[in-house]
């Protein structure tokens, strides 16, 4: 069970791995544009020496951002290259046919992989048998599209471990707190959750209260 943040801020993804509860990053193309701009590859190493700066090296997914499928084979070997003392590095490949031509290029060359922006069950299927080491299902979409995400991360967690797939299954797309304590009832080894969630994830009013109570208690009996 761990946590990834899901962002590519620096404070925020700092925020996080000062507190020890993350596990890792990830990021996409969508989540790099809410940023200043910069130069991406800088970027991404600012937030590998956040990483380090709070322990060993974690896994930090950064996707390829192309629709042609020999790019994205350029783009990840050019990531690889870029970042080759961060083992942990994994290149985020979207689930398609010739995208799991892909994936199985990038694995023969023992390249860690994310396929993301799975929506189905036998999109993860593929996206496992292929070698992919993560496996990235999309609640929030998959609700938008009328499904129930809570059955399909449970019923592909019981199929990779019926069948013996090294893949591990990462939620993302968390729109809600509910979503990550549903995700992990339902078998996910990791959720990444945008960091506007964390506060909430700890935060509860009864809490709150009991804390105040004991202090003042106390500070009243010390008068
Ligand atoms: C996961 O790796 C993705 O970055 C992310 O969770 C996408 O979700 P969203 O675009 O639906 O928010």
């Amino acid at each position: 069970m761990k946590i990834f943040v899901d962002s590519a801020n620096l404070e925020e993804i700092e925020e996080a791995f000062k507190r020890g509860f993350a596990s890792g990053v990830t990021t996409n193309p969508s989540i790099l544009s809410r940023e200043k701009k910069c130069d991406f590859k800088e970027h991404i190493r600012k937030i590998i020496d956040i990483i380090r700066k709070y322990g060993p090296d974690r896994p930090l997914s950064v996707e390829v951002f192309t629709l042609d499928p020999k790019q994205m084979v350029v783009q990840a070997e050019d990531f690889v290259k870029q970042f080759s003392d961060y083992k942990e590095l994994y290149i985020k490949v979207p689930i398609g046919w010739d995208e799991l031509w892909v994936i199985h290029q990038l694995r023969q060359k023992e390249i860690k992989i994310n396929c993301t922006c799975c929506m189905s069950f036998n999109q993860a299927v593929m996206a496992a048998l292929a070698d992919s080491n993560f496996v990235s299902l999309f609640a929030g979409r998959i609700r938008d599209g009328g499904y129930d995400a809570f059955q399909i991360i449970k019923q592909t967690k019981d199929a990779f471990r019926e069948g013996g797939m090294r893949s591990e299954i990462i939620v993302g797309s968390i729109r809600h707190i509910m979503d990550v304590n549903q995700a992990f009832q339902a078998g996910a080894d990791i959720v990444t959750v945008p960091p506007k969630f964390f506060r909430p994830l700890v935060k509860n009013l009864k809490t709150d209260e009991v804390v105040k109570q004991f202090v003042t208690d106390f500070a009243n009996w010390l008068k």
